[in-house]
């Protein structure tokens, strides 16, 4: 099956274009702190602004109480937008009538309205109603069946966007990967990391464990974890702690900054990042493999413990390894450390870059395949 991409002769001018953007980032004090995605999805407004298509944005962000607004305040860093405090009322009607060709505006979060997540028909014919042409270009949510993802593309003409198209095609590469092929696995949530680790273990040569993640191994290895973040129930865990490809740190940092081998932690005390000598074990791995996957970071990076993770992102720019890089939080860091073009690939894509990995494929990718 072929994606649907947008053709070269599309005609643009004086038509209504729905753009499904991910516009999910995450705020502090009312100010966005990692754009990343933002400043992906810059190019493809360009084009549509210069091809004088009337542009108008939806996206979700958070909870239902979370408003888009501040992040459309962003957005005018870079193109000017007009924000719409409505998702599929009169407001929202009206202000698409009164657009000039060329203009962009930004609905208000779609998750406040039910129809979204529950895949509402009704809410989806709404939307539909305001555009000619449906643009998916939001790759990172469309492991979700929401409305905005898998019904509007039925309900009207419909391509992927620039940056969706290129997430499938480089990702596509990691299916097929250049081989040795190492796993760096990070951040929490064993369950959504598990499908992958599984379906990798023939194709990889290794797979490194590191975060929070590798905290549950280490507990269901019977190592003391202290008061570390780790799943309540370890037990699925077990066979791949005796697989020899699979890797756990040797070392760990705990919250008083003090380094430690895994037996040395103590109930009282909480891992944080991974230590120096996994990180040089790691530097080795590395120096093997021609592709690297990261998604995770290795410590609470958010807590000022990100040191693991800067260093191993240090040594991959340097490599000569074809590395791919998925997932908020690991993102985010390669956003501070400025080495986004030392990648093969930075995918925008947390759960979305899983999931796409393990199934090849997304309920976003399907409606949008010929
Ligand atoms: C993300 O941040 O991963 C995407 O925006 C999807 O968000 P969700 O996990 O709330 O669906």
């Amino acid at each position: 099956m072929k994606l649907s991409t947008i053709p070269k002769n599309l005609k643009l001018k004086g038509r209504r274009v729905l753009i499904r953007l991910d516009l999910n980032e995450p705020i502090e004090n009312g100010k966005v702190v990692n754009d990343f995605r933002i400043r992906r999805i810059i190019p493809t407004l360009q084009f549509l602004v210069k091809n004088g298509a009337k542009i108008v944005v939806i996206s979700h962000r958070g909870e239902k109480e979370d408003s888009l607004k501040p992040i459309a305040l962003y957005l005018n860093k870079f193109i000017k937008v007009g924000f719409v405090p409505d998702v599929c009322g009169s407001v929202a009607s009206d202000s698409i009538k009164m657009m000039a060709d060329g203009s962009i505006i930004i609905l208000e979060n779609l998750r406040k309205e039910k129809g979204e997540e529950k895949n509402g028909l009704n809410f989806a014919k709404k939307l539909a109603k305001f555009a000619d042409i449906y643009i998916n270009e939001a790759f990172s949510v469309s492991h979700r069946k929401h409305a905005s993802i898998v019904l509007l593309p039925k309900l009207l003409p419909s391509y992927a966007g620039f940056l969706f198209t290129e997430e499938v095609t480089a990702l596509s590469r990691v299916i097929k990967p250049k081989q040795p092929l190492l796993m760096i696995m990070g951040g929490a949530k064993s369950e959504t990391k598990l499908p992958l680790i599984k379906k990798y273990l023939p194709k990889a040569s290794s797979i490194f464990v590191g975060g929070a993640l590798a905290n549950s191994f280490l507990k269901e290895d019977g190592y003391e974890i202290g008061k570390s973040l780790a799943d309540k129930n370890t037990k699925a865990l077990s066979p791949l702690l005796k697989n020899k490809k699979v890797f756990l740190p040797v070392d760990v940092v705990v919250r008083n900054g003090e380094v430690k081998w895994i037996d040395e932690v103590l109930k009282s005390e909480c891992i944080v990042d991974n230590g120096p000598e996994s990180i040089f074990i790691l530097e080795n791995m590395i120096g093997k493999a021609k592709t690297v996957i990261v998604n995770g970071p290795l410590g609470i990076y958010q807590d000022g413990f990100g040191v693991g993770t800067e260093k191993l992102l240090k040594i991959l720019a340097k490599s000569n390894c074809d590395v791919f890089i998925g997932g908020g939080d690991t993102v985010a860091l390669v956003s501070k450390l400025k080495l986004e073009k030392k990648f093969s690939f930075v995918s925008t894509g947390g759960g979305a870059m899983l999931d796409f990995l393990v199934n090849e494929t997304l309920p976003g990718i399907k409606v949008l395949s010929r």
